[in-house]
Parts: structure tokens; sequence; C-alpha cells
């Protein structure tokens, strides 16, 4: 009980950080409650979101040469991901390396204990041989469970391009956290989406139906049922920004008119102005070159990149020197 209540308290805490900073700002990682999981798991179904596809590509056609990249000299390995979600691309892997008969241990980590629940059991029901280990937390502080464990290998799954999530220096910091609670030769396999048409990368943020955009203000939706707000829905749009210069995707929540809303678990009222922007998500584009550029400076060199046919999306192995 102790432990939602904390955490709701950092909710708060974050939402009035993000309200009254200027510009305003709402942490992405609050995206996902219950319903937020499930209009994510939508938008990866979406003709325009190409990522999720271009990725679940690599897995299935070159997961023999991941295995075998995972392995090097090695019999086994501990599989840790952070910020799962639903599993769908992971799945392919962890039924080749079943295949396989390689005897690993899988912990999916995510701050979403409600996904964690799901992943865990459609894990039992599709692979009842898996040892699976979830751990419901915040990377950061799942990450230091990790360092406590020398036993094995590690390989660190961080997929989607979840990192994208992160600005350059925020990225290059929490990869560099990454790597100092791992050992020198193992491994992290990261989700990069490659910059490609601006067009195409624009639509994936911003689709015809629509989902995106209830995706972006269901966060809205959630401080109203956690934090006691009256934010009208109706009252906000969504509105997707690419950089093509620097790869930067932003989603923003745009105020469509003056308002004031109250959120009474902090007893404090923010005012918004007609066309005010929230920015809520960054969602980075990278060159190979910024690729590279950043796993030398978190303390990885490059093992190995497994690209899609399309080229739109690369999964990086990298080894902590
Ligand atoms: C965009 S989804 C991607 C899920 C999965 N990696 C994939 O590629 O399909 C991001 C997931 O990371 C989790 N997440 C986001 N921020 C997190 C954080 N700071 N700590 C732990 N999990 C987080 C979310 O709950 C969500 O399930």
């Amino acid at each position: 009980m102790s432990e939602t209540k904390e955490a709701l308290n950092a909710f708060a805490i974050d939402i009035k950080r993000g309200l009254q900073s200027s510009p305003k700002s709402l942490p992405s990682m609050y995206f996902y409650d219950e319903t937020g999981d499930a209009l994510f798991q939508k938008i990866m179904d979406l003709d325009e979101y190409y990522l999720t596809r271009a990725e679940f590509e690599i897995f299935v056609r070159q997961k023999e040469e991941i295995l075998d990249a995972f392995l090097g000299d090695d019999q086994t390995f501990r599989l840790v991901e952070l910020g799962a979600g639903d599993g769908t691309k992971t799945k392919v892997l962890l039924a080749h390396f079943l295949n396989k008969a390689i005897s690993f241990t899988y912990s999916p980590i995510d701050i979403s204990g409600n996904v964690l629940d799901q992943l865990k059991e459609d894990l039992n029901g599709e692979l009842p041989s898996l040892k699976v280990e979830p751990i419901v937390g915040e990377y950061f502080s799942a990450l230091e469970d990790l360092a406590s464990n020398d036993s094995s290998k590690e390989v660190v799954l961080f997929l989607g391009s979840n990192i994208g999530n992160f600005d350059r220096a925020a990225g290059v910091s929490f990869l560099t956290h990454v790597g100092e609670n791992l050992s020198s030769g193992d491994l992290l396999l990261i989700g990069f989406d490659l910059m490609k048409n601006p067009q195409k990368v624009l639509s994936a943020y911003n689709d015809k139906e629509g989902v995106t955009k209830a995706f972006n203000l269901n966060l809205l939706t959630r401080i109203n049922n956690e934090l006691g707000a009256n934010f009208n829905i109706d009252n906000f749009d969504h509105f997707p920004t690419y950089d093509p210069l620097t790869g930067e995707t932003k989603s923003h929540i745009v105020s469509k008119k003056e308002q004031t809303v109250y959120i009474e678990a902090l007893d404090e009222s923010f005012s918004f102005d007609a066309w005010e922007a929230i920015h809520t998500e960054v969602s980075q584009k990278y060159s190979h070159k910024m690729i590279q550029e950043y796993a030398e400076e978190a303390g990885f060199e490059i093992v190995r990149n497994f690209i899609d046919s399309n080229q739109y999306f690369v999964d990086s192995l990298w080894r902590k020197r």
C-alpha cells in the first residue's frame, strides 16, 4: 500500500513540477496506465507506426544471428529487458532461444505493473518452460537490482527505440548508468529508429484514426482520475512535430483556449493561455554516426548492427568495455 502512495506522490510531484515550468511539460513515462497500455498496443498495429513491424522483422529474420551474438563463447546468459511492455517482439527471441534449448532467465522490467502482469500471464501460457522474473519499477531503481547479480553474463534489451524518449545528454547518461551496472563483456541490444523520409516519421505520430492523439491526451485523463483534476479533454489537442535537422520528434498537448484547471491532490490551479503547448514526449531519430558516438561516450563498443530490409530501424548490439 505504501508503495502505491509513494508512487502517487511521485506522480503528483512530477505533474506539479512540469506544469509550473516554462514551457510546460509532462513526463512521458506517465502515459502508461491501463488505458495508456491498451492504446500503445493499438498504436503498434497502426499502418503509420512502422517501428514495431521493422523491429519484429529484424527478430524474425535474424534471430539465429542474434542468439549466436548473445552467446559468444558462453552457454547461457541472463536476459533483462528495460521497459518490456507487452513483449510482442521479444517473444520471437524467447521462443527461438527455448527451441535451441538455451537455459536462461528472462527479467522484464516495466513501470507498469499492469503490462507486466499481462506479459507474465501470456508467457506462462505460450512459453511454459520459460523462467520469468518480472520487476515492476522505474528503469534506474531496477538497474540497482541488476547490479547485485554477477553470476552469469547479462544481456540487456532496450527495444522499440525507447532510448529516443531521452534527449542526447540524458540518453548518453542513461546508457552510461546501464553500463555502470554491468560487467565488462556484458551485452546491451538497443533499438534505434533511424532517420528517414520526414513525412513518414511525422505520420507515425499523427495517425489518421487519432489513436496517438488519444494516447497523448490520456495523460490528462490520468491526472483527472488519479489526482482529482478537472481537465476538459475536449479543450486540448495533440500536435506532433519532426525536425529533420536534429532527428527530434516531439509530441505536444495544446490548450485550445485560455483556461484554468484545478488539481485536487495538489490543491492548486494551473492556467493555460490560448494555444499554449505542453511538451509531453520526445522520440529521437538517429543516424548511424550518432549511434556510434552514443556507444563510445557511454563506454561500449558496437558488436554488430541488425537492420530491417527497409533500413528503417536498427537493433544495435553493444559490448561493455
Ligand atoms: C513505448 S513502450 C515500448 C515497449 C516495448 N519495449 C516495445 O518495444 O514494444 C514503453 C514501455 O516502457 C515502459 N516505461 C516507460 N518509461 C519507463 C521508466 N522510466 N521506467 C520503466 N519503464 C518505463 C512503459 O510502461 C512501456 O511499457
